[in-house]
C-alpha cells in the first residue's frame, strides 16, 4: 500500500525485470513480453474509454457477437486493440477473445512463439453508456500442441495450467493487476506520464468477506439451496455477520472491489439457464487465479473452476468467487445437491 508520502518509482515494466530474475531466471523473456504488451494495450483501451463520451464510440454496433449479445462499439475497438498490440511480438502462437467465433491466428508473415492469449477485451460494456467502471481480463497458457500454430487443443486447456492472468480495472483510475504464480499485484496508472507504477504490492484477500455481489432478480428461478445460501450471506438465516450486497453489473469492478475488501461474488445457474452465464476461459479462469493466488477461492458451486476441463471455446461456467470462508459455504451448501443431479 502506498502511503502519502511514497514515491513508487517502481514502473511495471521495471517489477516485471525483477520478478523475472527472482522466480525465473533462465527464462527467455517471452512472458515477460506478453505482459508488457498487454500493459500497451491496457492504456489504448483506458485512453478510448476515458474519451468515450466525446468521441463517436458509446452505443452499439449493428452485430452480434457469439453469445448472442450485441456488440458495442467499444467492444470492437478494444478486440482490435488488444489483438494488434500483441499478434506480432513473436511470443504468441495464437488468442482467442470472448467477441470472435474462433481462435485468432498470428498473421502469416509474423513469428509465432509459445504461448496462447485468451481475452475479455471489455468486460460490463453493457454499462458504458452510463460510464460506470468496465475492464479487460486476460489469461496465459503454454501451448501444447506440436506445430507452430496454436490449435483449439492449446487454449482448452484446465485453469490450472494458466502461466499469467490478470485484468485492467478503468475506474476512477486505471489499474492493472495480474499473476505469474508468484502473489498477485496492481499497479495504478499515472495518466501525466504514461506508466503503470506499483502501488498494491502483493494483494491479499480477507478470509471472510465484506460484501456479496449477486443479481437476485432472477431469485425466482433459483433452486432452494441457493436461496439457503443467499439468506445466511444476509444474515437472514443463521448466526453469520450479513455482508452488505454490492452490483456494479462489471464483473471486473465486483471483483476487483471484493478483492481488496473481502467478500463473495455470485453469478450462479438458474432453471432458465444451467450453465450460468460468464465465460470459463475468459472471465472464470484468469479470475480464479488471481483469487487463488491472493488467498481466496473460485468454484462452480462443486468444484474448483481451475480444475474444470473445458470442452468449448465459449463454454460458460456458474461462478462463486472470493474470500475463502464465503466461497467454501457456498461449496458445503451447494455441492451435495448439485453433485447428485449432476449439473
Ligand atoms: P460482458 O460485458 O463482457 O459481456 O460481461 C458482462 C457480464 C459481467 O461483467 C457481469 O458480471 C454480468 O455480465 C452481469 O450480468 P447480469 O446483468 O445478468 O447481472
Ligand atoms: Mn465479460
Ligand atoms: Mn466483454
Amino acid at each position: 500500500m502506498v502511503h502519502h508520502t511514497d514515491v513508487s518509482v517502481v514502473t511495471i515494466e521495471r517489477f516485471i525485470i525483477e520478478q523475472e530474475k527472482l522466480h525465473a531466471p533462465q527464462a527467455t523473456g517471452e512472458l515477460s513480453g506478453i505482459l508488457y504488451d498487454l500493459a500497451l494495450a491496457a492504456k489504448m483501451i483506458a485512453s478510448k474509454v476515458r474519451s468515450a463520451g466525446l468521441a463517436d464510440v458509446l452505443g452499439a454496433t449493428s452485430d452480434i457477437n457469439v453469445h448472442g449479445e450485441t456488440q458495442q462499439k467499444l467492444d470492437v475497438l478494444a478486440n482490435s486493440i488488444m489483438i494488434k498490440a500483441l499478434d506480432h511480438g513473436g511470443r504468441l502462437c495464437a488468442m482467442a477473445s470472448e467477441e470472435e467465433p474462433d481462435i485468432i491466428p498470428i498473421p502469416e508473415g509474423f513469428r509465432t512463439g509459445k504461448y496462447c492469449l485468451l481475452f475479455d477485451p471489455l468486460d460490463g460494456s453493457s454499462n458504458i453508456d452510463v460510464n460506470v467502471p468496465v475492464g479487460t481480463i486476460f489469461s496465459v497458457l503454454k501451448k501444447v500442441t506440436r506445430g507452430p500454430r496454436g490449435e483449439l487443443a492449446d487454449m482448452l486447456q484446465r485453469g490450472r495450467r494458466q502461466v499469467a492472468s490478470g485484468y485492467v480495472i478503468y475506474g476512477s483510475s486505471t489499474m492493472m493487476v495480474y499473476t505469474t504464480g508468484q502473489g498477485v499485484h496492481g499497479f495504478t496508472l499515472d495518466p501525466s506520464i504514461g506508466e503503470f507504477l506499483l502501488s498494491h504490492p502483493n494483494i491479499r484477500t480477507p478470509r471472510v468477506g465484506r460484501y456479496l455481489s449477486v443479481n437476485d432478480s432472477y431469485l425466482r428461478d433459483w433452486d432452494e439451496p441457493l436461496r439457503a445460501l443467499m439468506r445466511v450471506y444476509r444474515g437472514q438465516d443463521g448466526d453469520r455477520k450479513p455482508l452488505s450486497v454490492r452490483y456494479v453489473g462489471s464483473l471486473v469492478a465486483d471483483f476487483h472491489r471484493n478483492l481488496l475488501g473481502g467478500g463473495l461474488f455470485a453469478y450462479p445457474a438458474n432453471r432458465q439457464n444451467r450453465r450460468g452465464k460468464l465465460r470459463l476461459l475468459y472471465e472464470a479462469n484468469p479470475l480464479a487465479m488471481i483469487a487463488e493466488q491472493a488467498g481466496g477461492a473460485a468454484i462452480d458451486g462443486v468444484n474448483p473452476v481451475l480444475d474444470v476441463t473445458p470442452t468449448e471455446l465459449h463454454q460458460r461456467t456458474p461462478l462463486f468467487i472470493g474470500s475463502a470462508d464465503d466461497v467454501e459455504l457456498a461449496r458445503t451448501m451447494l455441492a451435495p445437491q448439485l453433485s447428485s443431479v449432476g449439473a
